[in-house]
């Protein structure tokens, strides 16, 4: 059974109640829920953290033994050398979601430190990038 891990960074867990208008109104409990019954062929895994540290230490983790990595790394996207490096680092492949289209907004979100090390990026269909993501991974 392959195994996958989706990572969110800061304020993902916020999912729902967060600025619905961009992000909808699902919480991401509810759907990962539905996520992994429609996959029930696939381990797929959810770590969300705010903390830049620990999502890079959980790349890390599973960068060399998991068959994908699903990447959300929000607002550390735009800043964090960190993550870039370690999405480089890993063997795993990466791919990066993002809930909104990055490139329809503010001009600091056009920059991504993920994007040059990542497989693919999958950016503006809402929630369903992740689903996006899942299946280029099947
Ligand atoms: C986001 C886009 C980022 O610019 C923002 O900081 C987020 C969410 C998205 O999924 O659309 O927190 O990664």
């Amino acid at each position: 059974m392959k195994k996958l891990i989706i990572i969110n960074g800061p304020n993902l867990n916020l999912l729902g109640k967060r600025e619905p208008n961009v992000y909808g109104s699902l919480s991401f409990t509810d759907f990962f829920d539905a996520v992994q019954k429609r996959y029930p062929n696939l381990a797929i895994e959810h770590f969300q953290s705010n903390i830049e540290g620990e999502l890079i230490t959980k790349l890390q983790e599973c960068g060399f033994t998991y068959d994908g990595i699903i990447l959300n790394a929000a607002a550390y996207t735009h800043t964090s050398v960190g993550i870039g490096d370690a999405v480089k680092a890993i063997e795993t492949p990466v791919v990066e979601v993002h809930i909104s289209n990055t490139f329809g907004r503010e001009e600091f979100r056009h920059q991504s430190f993920v994007s040059p090390n990542a497989k693919g990026v999958i950016l503006g269909f809402g929630l369903q990038g992740y689903e996006l993501a899942i299946e280029s991974f099947m």
